[in-house]
């Protein structure tokens, strides 16, 4: 099978892309320069599973996932270096929720980046400026219900992330 670039992640809430895209809105009227996330690509990432042509067993850890829907808020910003963020607020589940995701992974034998889960909403990267001003970003809740293995592609130069396989939580 092809190789392919594989993450597992959450997608947002119309609303709640709104917000962000808000933001993306206030950096570029504040002047700041950078390649700015697409709408369709907004996402937080649970793991990072990299190049594979292992995508149907991938999709088979995620179908094992048993995990109850849950709320999440996003809010504020800045950033790392060149890269401007969206923040994810403390949360417990969506914490024990990557943690599920990436046991599955490594389980069935996934190299995944085993760095610490810091959830964040990559709203810019490669921003001309090291100190971007920091733009107000309100705060916006959804409800989590299902979580997406993704393909990363560059096409024509442009990111596109397609949707591989989701998979519905619990009680929701
Ligand atoms: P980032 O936005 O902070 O770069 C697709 O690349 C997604 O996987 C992005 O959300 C990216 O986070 C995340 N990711 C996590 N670890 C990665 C890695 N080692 N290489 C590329 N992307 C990674």
């Amino acid at each position: 099978m092809d190789e392919m670039r594989l993450f597992v992640a959450i997608e947002f809430s119309n609303e709640v892309k709104e917000g962000l895209l808000k933001t993306i809105s206030d950096l570029k009227s504040q002047g700041v320069i950078g390649n700015f996330t697409r709408s369709e690509n907004l996402h937080v990432t649970l793991a990072f599973i990299g190049e594979t042509s292992r995508a149907v067993a991938a999709k088979a850890c995620l179908e094992r996932i048993e995990f109850s829907g849950f709320e999440l808020t996003v809010g504020g910003s800045g950033n790392f270096g060149d890269l401007y963020w969206v923040g994810i607020e403390k949360n417990p589940s969506l914490s024990a929720l990557a943690s599920v995701v990436r046991k599955e992974l490594l389980s069935a034998g996934f190299a995944i980046d085993e760095k610490p889960f810091k959830p964040h909403i990559t709203v810019a990267r490669r921003l001309s400026s090291a100190n971007p001003p920091k733009v107000f970003t309100e705060r916006r809740s959804m409800r989590v219900s299902e979580i997406v293995l993704m393909r990363s592609e560059r096409i024509n130069g442009k990111l596109v992330y397609a949707p591989v396989f989701r998979k519905r939580l619990n009680n929701v």
